[in-house]
């Protein structure tokens, strides 16, 4: 039961939560994506909302091959994430998204922070395919802030079904590990860290997940 001064807090609760939406006020953030990031669109955002931005790297032999950028509103509230990731055969992805609050406080384009090419002494298995769940792994000597071994798998989803689409094994950083995550063009991976000396392949923990996956792709076949 809430008594007279029970209400009174209630009251004073519903004033300063008034007063607090009144005064955040909706503002804008520089949306765009790919190419489009070149010039200045921008978007209005609900004060829940921060402005984001994300660019993604994916490269191959050393390559950069593609660069994605986006911006504008998060859904919902933004959770800052970067990583990194160094596969088999020179294959690397990185990945940064940033928050902010404020007037097109996401419209600075910030350069991906260049990787270290300094060993660590950390030995990873590495390799990558985007044809089979499997590669024949090769050893990789760690670099940098990369000091875990990873396993990716990856799928995208056509008409709801979801097909393989490659599968990696290599060096990461830390925050790369246990991702449930949507990449650059759809891509879905999931991710799964050992430690360096770990002789066990955590491969059917994911493996489980996207099976089904597989699966039909073979059936399409
Ligand atoms: C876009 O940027 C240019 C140069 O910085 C500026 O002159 C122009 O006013 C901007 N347009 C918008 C809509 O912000
Ligand atoms: C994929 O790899 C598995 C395990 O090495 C192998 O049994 C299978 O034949 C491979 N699939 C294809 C299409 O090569
Ligand atoms: C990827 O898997 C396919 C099918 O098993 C195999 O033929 C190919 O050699 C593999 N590529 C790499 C880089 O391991
Ligand atoms: C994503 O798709 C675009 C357009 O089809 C392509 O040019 C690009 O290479 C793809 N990126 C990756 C990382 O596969």
């Amino acid at each position: 039961m809430l008594g007279p001064s029970n209400l009174q807090h209630v009251f004073a609760l519903c004033v300063s939560a008034a007063f607090l939406l009144t005064t955040v006020e909706s503002y804008v953030c520089t949306s765009c994506s790919r190419k489009q990031c070149r010039s200045n669109l921008t978007a209005t955002c609900a004060p829940s909302q921060a402005c984001f931005s994300l660019q993604q790297e994916f490269s191959f032999s050393g390559q950069q091959i593609d660069l994605v950028q986006e911006k504008g509103c998060s859904l919902g509230a933004c959770a800052p994430l970067a990583f990194s990731v160094t596969f088999g055969d020179r294959t690397t992805f990185s990945y940064d998204r940033r928050c902010c609050q404020g007037k097109q406080c996401n419209k600075e384009n910030v350069p991906l922070t260049p990787k270290s090419s300094n060993p660590n002494g950390i030995e990873c298995p590495a390799c990558y395919n985007e044809t089979n769940l499997s590669c024949n792994p090769v050893h990789l000597q760690c670099t940098g802030a990369e000091t875990k071994c990873i396993e990716v798998v990856g799928t995208v989803t056509i008409n709801r079904i979801p097909y393989f689409a490659l599968f990696g094994m290599g060096c990461a950083t830390e925050s790369a590990c246990n991702l449930e995550l949507s990449i650059v063009n759809g891509t879905n991976v999931r991710s799964y860290c050992v430690g360096p000396k770990s002789g066990s392949p955590p491969l059917m923990s994911i493996t489980s997940a996207v099976l089904p996956a597989v699966f039909l792709l073979k059936v399409l076949l």
